[in-house]
């Protein structure tokens, strides 16, 4: 029977692996959050909330809600045995201790540096098609540009990066209308065997080499460099997590900015507008549309007991238009202001690559508004592509009017986000957090560095706008507060309020006479 109509009177059924339901879901994820915000599939045997408030709590209770047996509804059924270096399917002591080295190499700069470099790639896949009257956002570039730039960060040479995005697409792919298959190896790494084996006798600047030397404290506190099992699981995880959901994004820029033509020409006329776009698109049509975890003990979630043993799937997609959050949530408004959505989950396992994933969408977004400023994509020729994680476009042609503007050099946009580099991280040996500050205009991460002595905190916070002492520090408890004085982009005096509870940090920045802004972070 087909459930997918969003008539009241009909009954509710949430399939994610209906394609039905994918092509168009948001009327019942509207029905979802209304009717039956805690939902259970007796089909598949998982629960689901929908609602931001739920889908934000259940994601930042990891000791409820555990990724220990992955974050993917198939293999938690499956019961796959979670490889050591799996960092996004383990809890903590492991989880922090691995994520501990991915932020180490994965930081702001880094992805920041990247910049120029994903510009150039971009003119590389755009530049050809000026000229001709219709380009396909995902073969022309959303297929291209995130297994390049994750290439490029692992140092992969480039005639082997198609090659990994269509290994983790294909491993991640659905056959319509069925779960996964969870028999397939990619993600310990398999394929990567080579490529690593490479590097170690060829070291250069990549992340790759700073992965193999590297010595870190692993859960049980011993010192010592990840194994190749795990460097090769480390490999899998970044190009897995990276390449499709970006790909994705890619996409839904193309569509939705087809559906609206006045916000796509008002972005073109002024790109300091690019990142906010790409927040509302990343809000409206997130690519990784739920995420699974594992309840480890009998919890109430609106009057209803959720016994342990049960999977909770947390929908993203349908938390991010909630109307209790975002005022019209399914409206689409690049000049929308206020809460950040949660497309890049919560919590100790909130995304690692949203920085890397922000200015691959900024970019890819100019790039083409450069070269395009004007395109209607052509549906009938569409494909949507089917995963029970992502939703997305495996295809994406689109009509683009001849006599375009032609490609060419920088952008004003590019000042609209950041080229600057943060001065070197000093390790002033205290507690240090990996910070996000969701200020008006766009998300802020920032590495947050306090040394607490008694009551007293000194400290730094560096980002990419560059770094400052902290002044005013004060610990009461759980509670910290400091200010700091910022000169970039203004000058003016930020007072932070948080909260910190096991590794996770919470709080308020007042933003001088700017009004204030959220904080959430992990330590590092
Ligand atoms: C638009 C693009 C992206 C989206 C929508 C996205 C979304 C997410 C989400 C929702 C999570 C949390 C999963 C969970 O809680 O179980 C996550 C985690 C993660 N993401 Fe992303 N991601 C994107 C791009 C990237 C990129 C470019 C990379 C790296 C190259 C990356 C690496 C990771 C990693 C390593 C984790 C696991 C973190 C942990 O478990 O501590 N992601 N991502």
């Amino acid at each position: 029977m087909s459930q997918t109509n969003t008539d009241a009177r009909s009954p509710i059924y949430w399939d994610p692996f209906n394609p039905e339901i994918s092509a168009n879901p948001y009327g019942l994820y509207r029905r979802l959050r209304d009717e039956l915000p805690l939902y259970y599939n007796d089909v598949h045997d998982f629960y689901t909330v929908s609602r931001f408030s739920d889908v934000d709590s259940c994601l930042l209770d990891a000791k409820t809600f555990s990724s220990a047996r992955s974050d993917i509804l198939e293999f938690i059924k499956a019961g796959v045995e979670v490889p050591p270096g799996m960092f996004i399917w383990l809890d903590p002591p492991a989880h922090t201790a691995y994520r501990n080295v991915v932020s180490r190499v994965f930081t702001p700069k880094r992805m920041n540096a990247l910049e120029e470099q994903i510009r150039a790639y971009c003119a590389r896949c755009l530049d050809p098609l000026v000229g001709s009257d219709r380009i396909d956002f995902i073969a022309d570039l959303g297929a291209k540009l995130p297994g390049g730039v994750i290439g490029m960060l692992l140092g992969i040479p480039d005639e082997d990066r198609d090659m990994i995005r269509a290994k983790v697409d294909e491993s991640l792919r659905t056959e319509s209308g069925k779960p996964m298959d969870v028999s397939q190896g990619t993600y310990r790494g398999d394929g990567f065997e080579d490529y690593v084996e490479w590097r170690v006798k060829h070291p250069s600047n990549d992340l790759m080499t700073e992965l193999l030397n590297m010595e870190f404290q692993d859960e049980t506190g011993t010192r010592r460099k990840l194994t190749r099992e795990e460097i090769l699981v480390f490999v899998s995880v970044l190009a897995g997590a990276g390449n499709e959901t970006t790909s994705r994004l890619i996409g839904w820029i193309g569509k939705v900015l087809s559906d609206h033509p006045g916000q796509r020409r008002e972005i073109a006329e002024d790109p300091a507008l690019i990142p906010a776009a790409i927040e509302e698109i990343l809000r409206v049509e997130p690519p990784g549309t739920q995420v699974a975890r594992y309840v480890t003990r009998d919890v109430e979630i609106h009057n209803q007991t959720v016994p342990a043993g049960s999977i909770l799937q947390c929908l993203v997609a349908a938390a991010n238009r909630d109307d209790r959050r975002f005022p019209d949530g399914d409206r689409f408004d690049i000049h929308r202001k206020g809460a950040p959505a949660i497309t890049f989950g919560r919590g100790i396992h909130s995304c690692i690559g949203s920085a890397l994933a922000r200015v691959e969408g900024r970019v890819a977004l100019d790039e083409l508004l450069k070269r395009f400023p004007d395109w209607t994509v052509d549906l009938e020729n569409s494909q949507l592509s089917s995963s029970s994680t992502t939703r997305g476009w495996d295809r994406l042609p689109a009509a683009v009017p001849r006599g375009h503007r032609a490609a060419a050099g920088s952008h004003q946009a590019a000042a609209a986000f950041t080229t600057e580099q943060p001065a070197p991280l000093v390790s002033l040996g205290g507690e240090t957090w990996q910070c996000t500050l969701q200020t008006p205009a766009g998300p802020q991460e920032m590495t947050v560095q306090l040394v607490r002595e008694g009551e007293t905190v000194t400290g730094r916070i560096d980002s990419p706008m560059g770094g400052e002492a902290i002044s005013n520090g004060q610990a009461l408890g759980e509670r910290i507060t400091w200010t700091m004085q910022v000169s970039k982009p203004m000058s003016i005096k930020l007072s932070f309020d948080v909260k910190v509870e096991g590794n996770q940090m919470t709080g308020k920045v007042k933003l001088g006479l700017f009004g204030s802004a959220a904080l959430s972070g992990y330590r590092a």
